[in-house]
């Protein structure tokens, strides 16, 4: 029987899960139900949907934090429940490639390889591949001939920035913001201006469902919370300049480490970087508009793919399906492994 191999992008908010046999990627929801503190119930999606709205004996874990694993044991069983393969959980002798954040310490790079290589997933390879270098190639940058190349990843609890040049990682920096940043931010403008409380996931599609850079201006989006001065259960108008408040705060430190990465970048990197644009990714690039905002407040031609959130994980794929790609990807047991960090 083939061997099973699956490519793997941890994301804070979400898992993409590449199976090699079935050439197709999954997105599982970063999350898992506990009963009593003890008993997982639920993992994923449904997990995600119960979030605020569980019972009291109910949690829901997120077993990542700002794009590390905070929650070693919980990731393990959240993976083994969606990682299925024919011969049962995480059958003998599977291969694993694995994006990582570069801008993380060593330990929390080791953690990713652990989770696989130590565990009941009694892995017979895991390999690594640094995330900004899954993400070009996700994106269609020929990143072996390229002299320059920016990649800015904003997820839903991280914003990766990485410079790239001729087949590896100049400049990166993880910034530990993201969607869930603007949607806290949403929260407390909601509860400020509107004296109305929403949850996380309300905020989420409040932002979701809004135009933020769009033409239209003056649209609201209807959200269920609850209303403050009357200390019951409503129904409000969240108008959309609460969502791009917060929203534009969110993205200013953003623009200003890129133009901070930027000008450490090496002339000729920066000119191609200039010529190509920097190429925008991550589920947060799904926001309309949000490529041409940050060209008009750099000064920078930006861009966004198709399906911005899967481009890490495409990168994956591409890198366990090309014999040409093959060698980006590598063991942490490597001898030459201390070279490439
Ligand atoms: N259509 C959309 N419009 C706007 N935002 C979206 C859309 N779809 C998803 N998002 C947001 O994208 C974020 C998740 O993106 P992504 O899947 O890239 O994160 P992640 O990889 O799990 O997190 P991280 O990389 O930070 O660890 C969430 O905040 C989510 O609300
Ligand atoms: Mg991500």
């Amino acid at each position: 029987m083939a061997r099973s191999i699956y490519g793997l992008d941890l994301g804070t908010y979400q898992l993409k899960i590449y199976d090699k046999k079935e050439n197709r990627i999954r997105t599982v929801k970063n999350a898992v139900a506990v009963r009593n503190e003890t008993e997982i119930f639920a993992t994923g999606d449904r997990a995600y949907e119960m979030y605020e709205k569980a019972p009291g004996e109910i949690t829901i874990e997120f077993p990542m934090k700002e794009g590390v694993i905070s929650r070693i044991g919980e990731m393990q069983y959240l993976l083994e429940s969606e990682v299925k393969t024919e011969e049962g959980f995480f059958s003998r002798g599977t291969e694993y490639v694995i994006a990582v954040p570069t801008d993380v310490t060593e330990m929390e790079k080791k953690a990713f390889f652990d989770l696989l290589i130590y565990s009941s997933a009694r892995a017979k390879e895991v390999r690594i591949v640094e995330r900004g270098v899954a993400d070009a190639i996700g994106a269609g940058i020929d990143i072996k001939q390229e002299t320059g190349a920016a990649i800015v990843n904003i997820g839903g609890e991280t914003t990766d920035i990485s410079v790239l040049s001729r087949g590896g990682i100049v400049l990166n920096r993880l910034l530990k913001t993201g969607g869930a940043s603007i949607d806290r931010a949403i929260i407390t403008l909601v509860r400020r201006h509107l004296d109305f409380v929403i949850g996380r996931l309300t905020a989420e599609a409040v932002r979701i469902q809004s135009s933020v850079f769009g033409e239209e201006q003056g649209h609201a989006v209807m959200a269920a919370g609850r209303d403050l001065v009357r200390s019951r259960p409503g129904i409000k108008e969240i108008p959309d300049y609460i969502v791009r408040t917060a929203v534009k705060e969110f993205l200013k430190p953003c623009g200003e480490a890129v133009s901070l990465m930027l000008e450490q970048a090496p002339p000729d990197v920066l000119a191609a970087i200039r010529k190509r644009g920097i190429c925008l990714t991550g589920g947060i690039a799904c926001t309309k508009g949000l490529d041409r905002y940050m060209e008009e407040k750099t000064g920078i031609p930006f861009y966004t793919v198709k399906e911005p959130h899967l481009s890490a994980i495409r990168g994956v794929r591409d890198i366990l399906l090309s014999d040409d790609l093959k060698d980006l990807a590598y063991s942490m047991k490597d001898e030459n492994y201390r070279w490439m960090r």
